[in-house]
Formats: structure tokens, C-alpha cells, sequence
């Protein structure tokens, strides 16, 4: 009989947030008093299907360790590389030899603290069986233009057909492992985990995500963050007294 596909989670958290700013890192900027972080491992720990999370922190990092979540016996850390698609790699090297090559891997941003369990719990439902796997996504819905120098349109594209790339994206550890090997091999610069599954040849499933999943990216992001997960919890007293203690 096969074995049944374990699930294992990578949240690369190695960026320096230069668009966003600040003294810190983005990933530790806080968000209702918790830092960012902590609401994107929050998201992923809430699936007990998850057997581990694998951070993957710039070097010298100390913050991480003062978190409650860096407590949590399923998460663990490893070194972030130089840019985002070499700290998922490092990440997957720190799995090598206890995930096997049929197992999911699901590969989370940091800077996403709004992802939803539901949005988790979905995406694995949908590719349940899938032989690639596949990431959440939205399809484009305002009108797209090509821009010059100028600053003028040059261009209206149709955006039939074109979807929005969002985390959690989840692949087969043995496919994703030699996606991004081949990828540091051909000196390729990728910024999803989808891209370098295309680059095999394969083609990933999407699976259409909530549009509140958001990225914090500019710092006007981060009060937009703030809005979606006060909305999210008007119904929850632990969340309710969260909140009355928040800092923002
Ligand atoms: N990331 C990482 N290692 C890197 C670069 C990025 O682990 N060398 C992580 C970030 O911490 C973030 C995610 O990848 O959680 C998405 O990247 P992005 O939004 O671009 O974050 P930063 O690279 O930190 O931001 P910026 O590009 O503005 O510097
Ligand atoms: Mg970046």
C-alpha cells in the first residue's frame, strides 16, 4: 500500500523589507501587537496536518527566538540565503533526509500574516492526489496596461487568462527540491516556487485563494493588514481582548 504524503511548511523570512522600511525587518514590524511573523506561522500551526515548519532567518537574527511561536515543538529554523528562492532551498536541505520525495512541502511568505486556515485547509484539499501541486491564486481583475518611460500607456493587455501569484504555494518535496536545484543551476532568478516547477515543464494547479491575502510590501500595507485581521475576528473573545491591548 503507498504511504500516505506528509505535510511539512517553509516560511522564508530572511528579507530585509527595503520597500517597506522601518528599523526592522517587516516580518517583526508589529500588527495588532503581535509582530508580522507571528500571524503568518500562526496561520500554518492552526493545520495540524502541518508536522513542521522549517524558518528560514537572515543571519544574526535575534529576534525570532523571543517569539512564542519559536517555542512551538513543530517549528524549527534554518539559515536564509541571499535572496528569497535561495532561502526556500536552504530550507528544503534542512528537510533532506526526513521528507520524502512524494511528501508536501507548502511554502509561505512571511510577510503574508493575513493567509486564512481556511485558505490552508483548501488549497490541500484541491491537490489531494495531484502529481505537481500547485499555489493559491486570484484571478487579475482590474484593467492592465504596459507603461513606457513616460509614464504614458502604451498598451492595454487582455487579462483573460492572467491570475495573481500568492503563498502558500505546495509542491511535492522531490519536485520542488529539483526545481530550485536546477534553478541555482541555470543562475535563473525566480520569485515564486511556481516558476521554477514551469521551468521543469510542469504545470501548476491554481486554486483560487481569498483576496485578503495580502502581502505586506509598502508600509501603507501594513494598516490594510491591521483591517483585514480586525474584520476577520469580530466573533472571537481571545482575539476581541487581543486588540483592546493592540499598539495599532
Ligand atoms: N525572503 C527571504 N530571503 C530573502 C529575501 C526574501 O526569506 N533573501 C522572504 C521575505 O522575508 C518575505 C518573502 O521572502 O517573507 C517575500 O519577499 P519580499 O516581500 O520581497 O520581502 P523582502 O525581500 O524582505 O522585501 P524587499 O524586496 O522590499 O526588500
Ligand atoms: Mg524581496
Amino acid at each position: 500500500m503507498p504511504r500516505r504524503a506528509r505535510l511539512f511548511a517553509i516560511v522564508p523570512a530572511a528579507g530585509r523589507g527595503e520597500r517597506f522600511g522601518g528599523r526592522h525587518p517587516k516580518q517583526y514590524a508589529a500588527l495588532l501587537g503581535r509582530p508580522v511573523l507571528s500571524w503568518s506561522l500562526g496561520a500554518l500551526l492552526a493545520v495540524p496536518s502541518v508536522r513542521a515548519v522549517v524558518v528560514a532567518l537572515s543571519e544574526g537574527d535575534r529576534r525570532f527566538a523571543r517569539l512564542p511561536e519559536a517555542r512551538d515543538p513543530r517549528v524549527r529554523t534554518c539559515r536564509g540565503g541571499a535572496r528569497r528562492e535561495l532561502s526556500v532551498a536552504n530550507a528544503l536541505e534542512a528537510l533532506y533526509g526526513e521528507a520524502r520525495d512524494e511528501d508536501w512541502v507548502m511554502v509561505h511568505d512571511a510577510a503574508r500574516p493575513c493567509l486564512h486556515p481556511s485558505d490552508v485547509r483548501q488549497l490541500v484539499a484541491a491537490l489531494e492526489g495531484d502529481p505537481v501541486g500547485g499555489l493559491l491564486a486570484l484571478p487579475v481583475g482590474d484593467t492592465l496596461k504596459t507603461a513606457g518611460r513616460d509614464g504614458r500607456c502604451d498598451r492595454t493587455v487582455p487579462r483573460e487568462g492572467l491570475w495573481r501569484a500568492l503563498t502558500p504555494q505546495m509542491f511535492r518535496y522531490g519536485v520542488l527540491r529539483r526545481a530550485l536545484r536546477l534553478n541555482l543551476e541555470r543562475e535563473r532568478v525566480v520569485t515564486d516556487e511556481a516558476s521554477a516547477v514551469e521551468a521543469l515543464g510542469l504545470r501548476p494547479r491554481l486554486v483560487t485563494g481569498r483576496t485578503d491575502n495580502i502581502k505586506i510590501t509598502l508600509p501603507g500595507d501594513r494598516g490594510l493588514a491591521a483591517a483585514i485581521l480586525q474584520a476577520g475576528w469580530d466573533n472571537n473573545d481571545e482575539n476581541r481582548a487581543r486588540l483592546r491591548r493592540s499598539r495599532i
